[in-house]
């Protein structure tokens, strides 16, 4: 397995993906992960500085240098003595790329034209990954990630806020170069929504209570877990970049978000009533999750579902869990007046994407865009 990870690093250095530093640090976090599992727990467990120079052919001195950059992200390594160093702890929920690559790349496609996440792009703190990823959106490959353990201006749909837990949940957005007519773009995030989904439903404990609130939020038992928000670029014919920018959140406390808003910021503008409560993966398994192969599994999952966007498969998978159909519904027109539009019963998913409601005279209305609130006595969404 070390090796499947070394060449892939090595491939992704050659092709200008990755730097040749971080390759080195994710090599050394990996090489020490083995020595963690060791039984004993002692430092016969521990390895060199030399035989680890040899094994990636550095320097002692690299490797010093290297494992002090590796302490500065958080990674617990220990200087056994006269032994050589030694993983203290699992490094597993970090998202540094040096941690956060050994999962990604194992999870990969190898033989894929492009993956998202690579390039990797982790920054500690940010305002918005999505105003991030915007900015460097024209000069960058198809697949770039960035990734933040602290988001303080996160952007929801509709001009709303998004807030994350710090090191605690899943904020991240993908830069696409899609192939795809701009009337087809929202698909893109349909298909993101899904691919959460299914990513979700396979983790043991939450298998049948995942499903999809039109257009693009993933529930946890009706509650909401994770949101997508895609922003691009396009002219009439085709779409330049595209940014699908995703909040799951992970470990953090439901108590602390109020659907993605503030607590008091929710109370103070109740833009919450009718909408799905937030949760956690946390609150939903009674236990906290390791964020890096989770990380992991998503960005194989998206890029497969991104990968020549199957409309026909994507409005399936999404029919199949779809939380509004046959439910009484409100269609809101979003912040900040979040007036209703229409209300009737929801029918389903179209053949375009589109939300179907038969209004109140009977009449099929297609709605393209907008907040939906369910209408059912114990039944908000
Ligand atoms: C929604 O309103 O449901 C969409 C929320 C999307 C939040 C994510 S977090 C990562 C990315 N960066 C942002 O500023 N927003 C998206």
């Amino acid at each position: 397995m070390q090796d499947v990870l070394a060449d892939r690093l090595g491939i992704a250095v050659s092709r200008g993906l990755l730097g040749l530093g971080c390759a080195h640090r994710a090599n050394l976090a990996e090489r020490l992960a083995i020595t963690l599992s060791d039984e004993d727990g002692g430092v016969a467990g521990a390895l060199s500085g030399e035989v680890l120079g040899r094994e990636l052919g550095l320097s002692r001195a690299a490797v010093h240098k290297h494992i002090e950059q590796l302490r500065a992200l958080g990674v617990g390594v220990e200087s056994a003595a006269g032994a050589g160093y030694r993983l203290t702890r699992s490094f597993a929920d970090l998202v540094a790329a040096e941690t956060a690559l050994p999962y990604v790349l194992r999870s990969m496609d190898a033989g894929a034209p492009w993956s998202a996440g690579l390039p990797y792009h982790y920054i500690p703190s940010c305002d918005s990954t999505n105003r991030v990823l915007k900015r460097k959106a024209a000069s960058s490959p198809a697949g770039t990630v960035v990734v933040t353990d602290e988001q303080t201006s996160g952007r929801g749909r509709l001009g709303r806020t998004w807030v994350s837990g710090p090191k605690k949940d899943l904020t991240f957005s993908v830069l696409l170069h899609p192939d795809v007519a701009p009337a087809r773009a929202h698909l893109l995030s349909l298909a993101g929504a899904l691919a959460v989904a299914e990513v979700l439903e396979s983790l043991p404990g939450l298998e049948g209570s995942v499903g999809i609130k039109w257009p693009n939020d993933v529930l946890l038992g009706g509650e909401k877990v994770c949101g997508v928000l895609l922003e691009g670029s396009m002219d009439p014919d085709r779409i330049e970049w595209a940014v699908a920018g995703i909040g799951l959140n992970v470990n953090s406390l439901p108590d602390a978000l109020v659907g993605g808003l503030p607590v008091e910021q929710a109370s103070r503008a109740c833009e919450w009533r009718g909408k799905p409560r937030p949760t956690s993966l946390r609150a939903a398994l009674g236990r906290d999750l390791a964020r890096a192969p989770l990380l992991a599994r998503l960005l194989a999952r998206l890029t497969e579902r991104w990968s020549g966007l199957d409309d026909v498969a994507v409005l399936e998978g999404l029919r199949e869990r779809d939380m509004l159909a046959g439910r009484r519904v409100t269609v809101l027109s979003g912040p900040p007046r979040d007036e209703p539009v229409l209300s009737g019963e929801a029918l389903g998913i179209g053949a375009e994407g589109q939300l179907l409601i038969r209004d109140p005279s009977g009449k099929t209305v297609a709605v393209f865009a907008g907040d939906v609130t369910v209408r059912e006595a114990g039944g908000d969404l």
